[in-house]
């Protein structure tokens, strides 16, 4: 089937023959390998061909992270007036069939263009946000509850057909505000409506499809005439009932019809497979299930992570509304394009492994399976929830849950929504972990809503060894308790540890090329509030513990023609591992290291031996304390100055550095004097965000990333505080009051890029590319 000419001049290209390749002309989304697996079918294409013509699909196919995300991001030049469009021609006798059934399926927030779709947008985004979906948590929870209660004790479920397709569409219901009955049909018609939008069906089966969408669309009107006698209820068709009182411009009779049966759509069958996936692959990983069982605090990451590796959405269409490139290749006005965001996905050049299941994976919030921008899916959060209290139900109660094995998994056919259509489980129920004990059945804990917290992330290690390395110091080596290899760190990394009631950051100071263990070194501070004091009195080898990391806020410039490196006390940690670091890439340095007495230097020994003529110990004991001002009199260009120690020596370098280049003194911060905002003395401000189209009002007492997610807007953080960098959001227009420690001097003046956690608008309004 041809649904579009080749695009290329052939008489033009004919010295060259057609320019479209060959994998590119043999590419088939409805074909075994795609309908398999989206992602590894269009590999060839991430490696070599990102952007290409597909002659028998009329589309250009686009499968590469950043052009993706680049479509997504300008619904200007790529419109998404055709993302519901049929992607197969409907034949006359379909078509006949809609229209007897009144079918008038109008756009909808989906596949909307501006200026009308973000006013709509505003005007019904209400109930989507965190703190209105908070109270549909219970009912997610009994609901997911009473079917586990339904199959529990029979020891095999096909959990599609038993659990994962009724709840998400009850969900559904009650979000949307509609009733409950009519389930059985329903289903039915929300399989139909997939296979008649993103399906291939034939010209037979079209009509049957064609019968029961126009019985959907008639449901859906049913349905809101009932609603409009009384709008008055909870839900999102009632909210929207009630704003087209308001705005009956905005909001048409037409546009809600639409949406009402979109809704439907949108809301339950992509949780239901989204689920479905999720469940499968994580079974498939069993030893990934078995970490969520045992810490059931990774299961908001598990969701994230399955959602980019294995996510229901495998792709989105946009019209190209004026002739552009896409990754540098040209694409004319008119065309239309498969953006693949499954492929996005797992691109390699944006996730380190793709293809693996790493519920620690640092950006698994990056992935593009709720789109990007001002048409990402609203019921993102919706979805999460679900997708949380399934696997938290299903991990506590039936850990021992396992994959029925040799069972075949087929898909409805389709470009774009993606989930088996049955998921056969098996376990022993006389293992239930109720049977034993039957609070197991209530236990629950808190759902996380928005993107899953990095602070979250933990693993469990184990003390191998704890050695004296000097007075009141102790060298700690830990190792990963499942006896796989640890995170890869770069010079300069911390982890923090959790030690009993306190979590405490300490500096790496092994080797970084040993992937095995980690080391830190301890010094006894007898002021300790449990965190040193812990680490010397309760780390034995053997002992377990968790810890997050590593993270990096203190990296090494590697253009730096030389680095001067200042260690204070057990500040020599990070320090160490920079000046190893340097020492083995041949590069030039010296290291000042400076302490009390000789005794209470830890590491000297290893200083000593591996950095020899480069190290300068400054001993207050010995008379040969640092003299800062000597040793900073002269700048020199291109020189580096790394420093961690006490206050008093980082104060000093500040001031000694004062006449150097900019930015050429770095140090390492734990801990910033960021204080409680004081609406008294702290004013309110909007943030406008150019690739969502909305703006966000941040009030006096709160911070903009929490006034980003009070919006639904997903912004990664981790230290909250200023240290790490990680809510990094560029700046587009608007002066920052910046307020972290992690941009330079010169960044701060740039004003392109703010952190979002801590720093504020200078005026009333800033504008952010988010
Ligand atoms: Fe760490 Fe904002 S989250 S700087």
């Amino acid at each position: 089937m041809s649904t579009g000419a080749c695009p290329i001049d052939h008489g033009a290209a004919a010295a060259g023959g057609c320019p479209v390749s060959p994998r590119a002309s043999a590419f088939d989304p409805f074909g075994a390998e795609y309908q398999a697996d989206p992602p590894a079918a269009v590999r060839w294409s991430r490696d070599e061909e990102p952007v290409f013509y597909s002659p028998s699909l009329g589309y250009w196919v686009v499968t590469r992270y950043d052009d993706v995300k680049a479509v997504f991001r300008d619904n200007i030049t790529f419109s998404p007036s055709i993302a519901l469009e049929k992607i197969t021609p409907v034949s006359a006798e379909a078509t006949a069939t809609l229209e007897r059934y009144g079918y008038a399926m109008n756009r909808t927030l989906v596949n909307e263009d501006e200026p009308e779709h973000m006013p709509r947008r505003r005007l019904l985004m209400d109930p989507f946000t965190p703190q209105r979906l908070v109270h549909h948590e219970p009912m997610v929870r009994r609901l997911a509850r009473e079917y586990v209660d339904r199959f529990v004790d029979a020891g095999k479920a096909d959990l599609v057909d038993e659990m994962l397709w009724e709840v998400p569409l009850t969900v559904a219901l009650h979000f949307l505000g509609v009733p409950e009955e009519d389930m059985a049909t329903l289903r039915k018609y929300s399989i139909a409506h997939t296979v008649n939008t993103w399906g291939r069906p034939s010209p037979e089966e079209q009509v049957t499809v064609a019968e029961n969408v126009g019985k959907f669309w008639q449901y859906a009107g049913t349905v809101l005439d009932k609603l409009r006698k009384d709008p008055s209820g909870h839900g999102w068709i009632p909210y929207s009932i009630r704003a087209q009182r308001e705005h009956p411009e905005v909001i048409t009779d037409s546009y809600l019809h639409s949406i009402m049966m979109a809704g439907i759509v949108a809301a339950h069958e992509t949780t239901a497979n989204a689920a479905a996936n999720a469940i499968k692959l994580l079974l498939e990983n069993r030893e990934v299930w078995e970490e969520i069982c045992a810490d059931p605090g990774l299961i908001p990451h598990a969701v994230e992570e399955c959602l980019r590796h294995s996510g229901s959405v495998a792709a989105w269409r946009r019209l190209v509304t004026r002739d552009t490139t896409v990754g540098g290749v040209p694409v004319p006005r008119g065309a239309k394009l498969l953006i693949v965001n499954s492929s996005a996905n797992r691109d390699e050049r944006h996730f380190d492994n793709a293809d693996e299941v790493d519920i620690r994976r640092d950006n698994a919030t990056d992935h593009l399976t709720f789109g990007y921008g001002s048409h990402q899916c609203m019921g993102k959060n919706l979805a999460r929830m679900e997708l949380q209290v399934f696997l938290e139900e299903l991990t506590r109660r039936l850990p021992h849950l396992e994959l029925v094995p040799d069972q075949e998994f087929t898909y409805v056919p389709n470009t774009s929504f993606r989930g088996p259509e049955h998921l056969w489980v098996q376990w022993d129920p006389a293992a239930n972990p109720e049977r034993a004990d039957p609070t197991i059945r209530e236990a629950q804990r808190p759902v996380r809503i928005g993107e899953p917290s990095k602070k979250g992330i933990s693993r469990t290690v184990t003390v191998v060894s704890v050695d004296r390395a000097a007075d009141d110091v102790v060298e700690v080596t830990l190792a990963a308790a499942n006896g796989k290899p640890l995170p890869r760190w770069t010079p300069g990394a911390h982890v923090d540890l959790e030690l009993g009631d306190v979590s405490r950051q300490y500096s790496l100071c092994g080797d970084p090329s040993t992937p095995d263990t980690y080391r830190i070194a301890v010094l006894r501070d007898p002021d300790s509030r449990g965190g040193s004091r812990y680490v010397h009195e309760n780390l034995r080898p053997g002992t377990t513990l968790p810890l997050r990391g590593p993270r990096n806020h203190f990296r090494l410039d590697p253009t730096a023609r030389h680095y001067v490196f200042v260690a204070g006390g057990i500040g020599i940690t990070p320090i160490i591992a920079m000046a190893d670091d340097v020492r083995a890439s041949g590069g030039s340095y010296e290291l000042h290291y400076c302490g009390r007495d000789t005794s209470a230097m830890a590491l000297l020994d290893r200083c000593r031996r591996d950095h020899g003529e480069r190290l300068h110990v400054h001993s207050s004991a010995a008379g040969t304390r640092l003299d800062v001002t000597a040793l900073l009199a002269n700048p020199a260009e291109g020189t580096q100055i790394y420093a961690c120690g006490p206050e008093r020596l980082l104060d000093a370098l500040a001031g000694a550095s004062a006449h150097w280049p900019e930015d050429a003194l770095h140090v390492e911060h734990f801990t910033t004097t960021r204080q409680v905002l004081d609406p008294a003395v702290e004013h309110a401000f909007d943030v406008d965000l150019t690739d969502s189209g909305l703006t966000v009002r941040v009030a006096a007492d709160q911070t903009v990333l929490a006034a980003l997610r009070a919006a639904g807007i997903d912004v990664p953080s981790d230290c909250e505080e200023g240290l790490c960098g990680t809510c990094e959001a560029a700046v587009a227009d608007g002066e920052v009051d910046h307020r972290d420690v992690v941009l330079t001097r010169s960044e701060r003046a740039a004003n392109t890029k703010m952190m979002t956690c801590c720093s504020r608008a200078c005026g009333d309004r800033i504008s952010l590319r988010l």
